[in-house]
């Protein structure tokens, strides 16, 4: 039956929020990968010699009197490996340095692959990037060292709900694989960066790194700013150097998505930013219990998380069974449910609470479902709007909870769960 189908889904969306949700991108530690394994476990103790200093990373393998025409997409001519067991296919560095107005993108990854990376819009579609102000500085930000923290990034002025923080493309981007020993992938890695135009190149080996091990730099690199992409049904690792500054907050004030077709990481202000505060994501589901994003924050990006919904850990699990219980209920069309649109209220004042007004489309979807319960259709829509905007700034259009509310607005009055519930 209809109606339960979508309360279903809804359902089966609530638990596996964020990350493991969205079908896109997460931020690697969420699903701490084989690479991060391989790649490092076995390989840093035998590494005394840099393999090839970065800056002279050229490639090794000289054009071979092909002219640039033949390169399709690119600027240089692709480097491969030798066809790799595990993808049956080898892996080449695909680099077009005027990509979007000369910031250039590497991209290693498998022949096919690349194929269709070059048919993304990004590529194809000359205005798909500018007409949306991507890589252009939105002004809102700058970055500093933070005590304690690194380089964050901070707002150069007052921010309100909904601004565009960033609207970045990677400038490096990997294909998953545990094949290649550390020193080969190392050696890709850097004729990929090194081919980057100098202002990004030297935008990418400023960021961050975990390990500090010089002969795996650009590894390092991509170990501590990684965001998942999938492009072809296979995971990518994609380095996006500005929006690498955002520091983790248990409460962040930003929420990001990844739009796949632009390949590009789009950042919005979840609540009121004052000019000089930092500018904060959440590396992890904030929803999850606090041994699990600790764990995650720990093994992922190797800090130790000490905020409030980290430290408090009794507090803060007791408010996520109470989110939890409360979801249920609102969730709960049986005749027997305590469903009311105060507990939907309650429910979207406790997230406010817990500063997670990044994660809004859950309550306010609930409460646009309780509302059109009782038959008051103007609050229903109010709600619906509130959550279509929520996931906009967290998963992106595609988003299939999006055509609940599209559904719903459509007349809420005509929808499976108006009168659902008499007053
Ligand atoms: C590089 O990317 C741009 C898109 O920004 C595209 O127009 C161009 O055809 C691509 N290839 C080369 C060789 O420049």
């Amino acid at each position: 039956m209809l109606p339960f189908g979508l309360c279903a889904l809804l359902l089966a969306f609530a638990p596996a929020v964020f990350a493991d949700s969205t079908p896109v991108l997460s931020r690697q530690s969420w699903h701490e990968s084989s690479l991060s394994t391989a790649l490092f476990q076995c390989a840093i103790d035998g590494l005394t010699e840099l393999a090839i200093p970065i800056h002279e990373a050229r490639p090794e393998i000289a054009a071979d009197g092909k002219s640039p025409e033949t390169f399709g997409a690119w600027t240089h001519q692709p480097i491969c490996t030798p066809t790799l067991a595990s993808l049956s296919s080898k892996l080449c560095v695909y680099t077009n340095a005027s990509f979007s107005n000369g910031r250039g993108i590497s991209i290693f990854t498998t022949p096919s692959l690349a194929e269709e990376f070059a048919n993304l819009p990004a590529f194809r579609d000359p205005k798909a990037l500018g007409g949306k102000a991507v890589n252009v500085n939105s002004r809102a930000w700058y970055t500093d060292q933070l005590p304690g923290k690194g380089v964050g990034m901070l707002a150069s002025k007052n921010l309100k709900f909904h601004d565009r923080v960033t609207a970045y493309t990677p400038a490096l981007i990997a294909h998953l694989e545990d094949e290649l020993s550390t020193a080969e992938r190392e050696k890709f890695f850097r004729i990929a960066v090194y081919q980057l135009p100098d202002a990004t190149r030297e935008a990418y080996l400023q960021l961050a790194y975990v390990y500090g091990h010089k002969a795996i730099r650009v590894q390092d690199i991509v170990k501590a700013n990684t965001f998942q992409l999938n492009v072809g049904g296979q995971n990518h690792l994609a380095v996006f150097p500005e929006t690498s500054r955002l520091n983790h907050a248990c409460a962040s004030n930003a929420q990001y998505y990844l739009d796949p077709s632009l390949l590009t990481h789009f950042v919005h202000v979840t609540r009121p930013i004052v000019r000089g505060e930092e500018i904060t994501i959440s590396y992890t589901s904030p929803l999850e219990p606090t041994h699990i994003r600790k764990q995650h924050l720990e093994n992922g990006f190797h800090f130790v998380c000490t905020c409030p919904r980290c430290s408090a850990a009794a507090a803060t699990d007791a408010t996520l069974q109470d989110i939890e219980a409360m979801q249920n209920a609102l969730n709960d069309w049986t005749s027997s449910s305590t469903a009311t649109t105060k507990l939907a209220e309650k429910l979207i004042q406790t997230y406010r609470k817990e500063g997670l007004e990044g994660f809004m489309d859950m309550p306010y979807g609930f409460a646009a479902l309780a509302y059109n319960a009782v038959g008051n259709a103007k609050k229903a829509e109010k709600y619906a709007k509130q959550a279509q905007e929520a996931i906009l700034m967290k998963d992106g259009p595609w988003t299939p909870n999006m055509q609940i509310w599209i559904d719903l607005l459509k007349d809420p009055r005509k929808h499976w769960s108006y009168q659902r519930r008499k007053p």
